[in-house]
């Protein structure tokens, strides 16, 4: 069977805690593992804009060992409405494995229906899994575990980051806290699997729309921009209701005393987040960015590791 990545919930509690154990490893030895040796080719497909995860897979495939192929899908006939499937079938003979930021998670979940090397979601509208599992490694780099500790989310509660906190964080036995205005609540299905995964993980979530009501107590605040990628046209509407969720040093201040700050990045200072805030004490976004590539690699290896495909090379 291959194993993708598609969502925060395609790792299993046991599965996640060591790729996390496996992205420390590889931080401390960072050419110490090369599972793309050879070197085998790892297709990144980027259809929205990106610096980090295109930064971090690139030179992450490179420290496998690999070599990577950055494509997007304007410059390929995917563009052209060549068929996903007849995509599949031809990266397959050619990519060890693809990772994809693209729109739609229903087009990422068809090309993982019809591939048999593993498929990596980098970004969709629902999802950012990878994000998750590098925010994930920073924590517990901070707080020394991860089980029972308080994460809370202030900003679009519908969006991709929202989601991948609800099942990475609840898979992780976090309590997540998602603050946001009404009309930006979590997908409600979303949120039934988090509150399922975290009755079996003794974690939790809860959504509010009481910025201070999230960030009570945290040992964990973090944001993201109001407008994602695609939504540009929003961006006047979203501004006033999303104003009272700014992380501030007020809002900072109903946290825990050693809460750390979390943002996936890019960061629109004096919107989401104060420029206070983000560049203050309290902020470990550079240790997140960076992290991005040790948790990637760590997946990739796990991916490689656990699925039979026989791979372009063994053909
Ligand atoms: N956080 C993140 O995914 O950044 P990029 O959009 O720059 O890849
Ligand atoms: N929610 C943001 C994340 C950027 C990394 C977006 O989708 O644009």
């Amino acid at each position: 069977m291959t194993r993708h990545f598609l969502r925060d919930d395609d790792l299993t509690p046991d599965e996640q805690a060591r790729v996390l154990d496996l992205a420390d490893d590889m931080k401390k030895d960072r050419f110490g593992h090369r599972p793309l040796a050879g070197p085998r080719t790892v297709a990144l497909i980027f259809d929205k804009p990106s610096t980090r995860t295109r930064l971090s897979f690139s030179v992450g495939v490179a420290d496998l060992g690999g070599s990577p192929l950055v494509l997007d899908s304007g410059s390929t006939q995917m563009g052209r409405g060549e068929p996903l499937e007849d995509t599949a079938r031809v990266l397959e003979r050619q990519v060890a494995a693809v990772v994809w930021r693209t729109f739609a998670q229903k087009d990422l979940e068809t090309l993982a229906a019809h591939i048999s090397v593993p498929v990596v979601n980098s970004l969709t509208d629902e999802f950012h899994p990878c994000q998750i599992l590098a925010d994930l490694q920073t924590i517990r780099e901070h707080k020394g575990s991860l089980a029972g500790l308080t994460l809370a989310y202030l900003g679009d509660g519908a969006n991709n980051m929202a989601h991948s906190y609800l099942l990475g964080g609840a898979t992780a036995g976090l309590h997540v806290r998602v603050g946001a205005p009404d009309g930006y609540r979590p997908d409600p299905g979303v949120l039934a699997r988090a509150a399922r995964i975290a009755e079996r993980t003794g974690g939790s979530v809860a959504v509010t729309t009481d910025p201070r009501e999230a960030a009570d107590g945290a040992d964990v605040l973090a944001t993201d921009t109001w407008v994602s990628m695609g939504q540009e046209d929003e961006a006047g509407d979203r501004e006033a209701p999303f104003r009272p969720y700014i992380v501030d040093t007020a809002l900072l201040s109903a946290a825990a005393p050693e809460a750390i700050v979390l943002h996936c990045l890019p960061a629109y200072r004096g919107k989401e987040i104060s420029a206070e805030v983000i560049d203050g004490p309290r902020s470990v976004v550079w240790d997140e960015a960076e992290n991005r590539r040790h948790a990637q690699k760590a997946l990739l290896a796990f991916l490689l590791e656990s699925s039979d495909a026989p791979g372009p090379e063994q053909r």
